[in-house]
């Protein structure tokens, strides 16, 4: 089959077309999808790098080539024989960290917990911008912070970087759930915040967020300690200093941590780190957050999604064969919502 795999780590340029890719086989609990669309998510790009080789070694069978890509939308090829859900000729989505499972590619198995049917009001495009960000976001709020929808209504929540992927997402979610959301993008994307949801948007270059909002519940942090660790402090100062309150970053330190000093010393090194992080925020509650599968938040998201509570945010659409012009876009950490890959037109 065709794929755009890589054969080393580096920069977008390592992408390797190949028409000699083998098509998986399916196993008992498993869904032979044929790719039409997946997405770029920067994880991606970071594993691309090799960021997390630590750990995303030790869950591959072979190193290279190495197929990436966590978003799919396609169509039901064949299924494993415990699968009852799905049949070939379905329509689905999802998304995966598997390291085995990647999307770049024209077909890959995915365990069924990973993939229901896809709306049918989003085309194939569309539907592989969201399950990602948008289960990275439903960990973050219910598995991370054990927070529920009913926590939420009426609280102030500050997303750091509204704009992106993860944060046009959450926007929409944390207003349909009732919360009063705050946000940080550049100028020209305030339009766009504001019409999904959020009542505040700050330009980041202009202002400084923590001199304007105060009081806060909840900090949904895309930017974390990427932006320095001023960025986590300025964020943890606008929070109500109280037990109630979440600071949630989607970047941290666990996965660099483990890079760097190996597993042996790497692990119990990050978990202290975490551990000391988590007592210096107290009485808020830090959360380090990272994507999970979650069945139940990808069934909520289609019933959001076919509601239109939910709406995807597309900013660029790219062939496969373009792979490389795709993840340098999103490089740029200034893309418009999500980076999409039309893997299959047929
Ligand atoms: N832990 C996990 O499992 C997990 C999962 C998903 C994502 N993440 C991480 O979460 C982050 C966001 O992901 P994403 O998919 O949303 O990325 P993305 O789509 O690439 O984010 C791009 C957006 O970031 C905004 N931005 C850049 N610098 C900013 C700053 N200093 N302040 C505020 N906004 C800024 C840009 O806004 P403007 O163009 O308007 O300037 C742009 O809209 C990434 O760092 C990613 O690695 C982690």
């Amino acid at each position: 089959m065709f794929g755009m795999p890589i054969n080393r780590y580096g920069d977008a340029s390592v992408f390797e077309a190949s028409k000699e890719l083998s098509t998986p086989s399916v196993n008992a609990n498993e869904v032979l999808i044929k790719v039409k669309s997946s997405s770029v998510n920067p994880i991606d790009l970071m594993k691309r790098e090799g960021y997390g080789k630590t750990i995303f070694e030790k869950q591959r069978k072979k190193l290279f080539p190495w197929i990436l890509g966590s978003d799919v939308s396609g169509i039901v090829k064949s299924v494993g024989s415990k699968i009852t859900k799905f049949k070939e000729g379905d329509e689905v989505w999802g998304s995966t960290s598997d390291p085995k499972c990647g999307t770049y590619c024209e077909y890959n198995v995915f365990n069924q917990n990973e993939i229901d049917f896809k709306p049918e009001n989003l085309s194939f495009n569309e539907a592989a911008s969201l399950p990602y960000v948008a289960l990275t976001t439903w960990s973050a709020l219910i598995r991370w912070a054990a927070l529920r929808p009913q926590d939420l209504e009426s609280k102030k929540v500050f997303v750091q970087a509204g704009s992106g992927g993860v944060g046009t997402f959450a926007i929409q979610l944390l207003k349909y759930w009732g919360a009063q959301v705050a946000t940080t993008c550049s100028q020209q994307n305030h339009r766009l915040v504001k019409e999904l949801g959020a009542e505040v948007a700050i330009d980041y270059r202009q202002e400084e967020f923590k001199n304007l909002l105060q009081d806060y519940d909840v900090v949904f942090d895309c930017v974390g300690d990427f932006g320095g660790s001023e960025s986590v402090n300025n964020c943890l100062s606008i929070l109500k200093d109280e037990t109630t309150s979440h600071y949630i970053s989607l970047n941290h330190a666990f996965l660099r941590t483990i890079d760097e000093k190996g597993l042996l010393l790497g692990l119990p090194s990050a978990i202290k780190l975490r551990h000391q992080t988590k007592k210096d925020a107290k009485p808020i509650n830090l959360h380090w957050s990272v994507y999970r599968p979650s069945n139940s938040g990808l069934r909520e998201l289609g019933r959001m999604v076919k509601a239109e509570i939910i709406k995807p945010v597309i900013d660029s659409v790219y062939s496969l064969e373009n792979i490389k012009e795709a993840h340098e876009k999103v490089s740029t950490s200034h893309a418009k919502g999500k980076v999409v890959i039309e893997v299959n037109t047929e």
